[in-house]
């Protein structure tokens, strides 16, 4: 019977493959490894944008279009009343990016990346009782992220830190909340509600919601004074070890180690706690440990989640912030798929399996 899941499972796409037996991530034919060092968020989006849109673009050209989107789309932030300001942050985010208007065109591409790089950081603001600094055309979107966020400028570690997990987390295959986006798009919708469902998807614990427990995790461990002590009770208790594991990868998530490095000069640049990232080795350690001891048949490492809570909050962002960040870097992963399935692709229409009774035959 054709129930339609092969549209599911034969979604064809040049934008990512995640390869769960080798640990490779690849981004447009590059791999993960060769795209972070020297990486930036306009570089990624370039790649990942190429070929997909009417009016082409390239690394040089981006960078002014994308600055010029953060200064229009600021002029919304008059609109975060208090009804959005209650709600948490990526939810206030959502609230603010719905008012964009709806197309497929490069200017609405641009907006969509510079809307949610602009409206967190206003969010958390507010939200703390700050006043929202406005975009500054002349930095990249990294370096605004952070100035806005903080209201000072980043040092160079820090800027390269950003990028480094904007370009990490750009594109991860059929994820989620990119099928969402690629959904939405099959209906030659346009791409703003494309990321609008897509970010709806990303928000459950399941998907971008995993780095604040890490965090609640190191806390713990930070009280107890010892990681193979308080894992242990954990798993005993059935708990799961958050930033540990994954659907896919059955190595270690290439992402972690990306993100690994990108803290390491932070560290040697004494910007960061090194007291929380011993600990959070020292966590690492153990729960490997751990793991392979319960559970030998079943490969359990480190996933992306682990590096991104260490590295977000060595970057000053609040934990309540991270699902939110994660949409920032992966909003351009969601506009790329959803460009490619409208140019390529047919409606995704799955038939569902009907389970339930009939009607009788008189
Ligand atoms: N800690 C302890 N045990 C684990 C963990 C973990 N983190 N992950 C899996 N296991 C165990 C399970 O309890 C299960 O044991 P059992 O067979 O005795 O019941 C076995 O390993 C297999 O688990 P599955 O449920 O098949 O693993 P699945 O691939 O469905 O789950 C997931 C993947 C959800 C990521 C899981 O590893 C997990 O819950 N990790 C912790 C949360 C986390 O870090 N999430 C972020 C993932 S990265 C991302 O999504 C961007």
């Amino acid at each position: 019977m054709n129930n339609g899941l092969e549209d599911v499972i034969a979604a064809e796409t040049r934008l990512s493959d995640v390869d769960g037996e080798r640990g490779r991530l690849v981004i447009r034919g590059v791999s993960l490894d060769d795209l972070v060092p020297g990486g930036t968020y306009e570089s990624v989006a370039t790649l990942l944008l190429d070929g997909l849109m009417e009016d082409p673009v390239d690394a040089t050209t981006l960078r002014p279009l994308l600055a010029s989107a953060r200064i229009d789309v600021y002029s919304y932030v008059t609109q975060l009343d208090e009804t959005l300001l209650a709600l948490p942050p990526v939810d206030a985010m959502r609230a603010m990016i719905a008012r964009l208007a709806d197309g497929q065109d490069l200017d609405t591409a641009l907006h969509l990346m510079a809307a949610p790089a602009v409206f967190l950081p206003a969010i958390l603001r507010l939200q703390a009782g700050q006043r929202p600094v406005a975009p500054d055309a002349a930095l990249s979107q990294s370096a605004d992220i952070l100035r806005m966020t903080t209201d000072q400028m980043p040092s160079a570690e820090q800027m390269a830190a950003l990028d480094a997990y904007l370009v990490t987390i750009s594109d991860h295959g059929l994820n989620a909340s990119t099928f969402a986006s690629r959904v939405v798009a099959s209906t030659q919708a346009g791409l703003t509600s494309s990321v609008l469902a897509a970010i709806g998807a990303l928000k459950g614990p399941l998907h971008g919601g995993a780095p604040g427990p890490v965090l609640d995790m190191l806390d713990a461990i930070e009280t107890g004074g010892d990681a193979q002590a308080w894992l242990t009770v954990a798993l005993d208790r059935g708990d799961r070890l958050m930033g540990f594991g994954h659907r896919i990868y059955r190595v270690r998530d290439p992402r972690a180690d990306a993100l690994k490095n990108a803290l390491a000069p932070l560290v040697r640049a004494d910007q960061v706690n090194r007291e929380r990232i011993a600990l959070a080795g020292a966590v690492e350690r153990a729960a490997l440990a751990l793991l392979k001891a319960r559970k030998p048949d079943r490969p359990l490492d480190v996933n992306v989640e682990f590096y991104t809570a260490l590295l977000l909050e060595a970057l000053g962002f609040p934990r309540q912030a991270f699902t939110g960040v994660f949409a920032i870097g992966r909003t351009i992963g969601w506009i790329a798929h959803a460009r490619e399935q409208a140019l390529n692709g047919r409606l995704i229409r799955p038939r569902s399996i009907y389970t339930g009774p009939l009607p009788k035959v008189a």
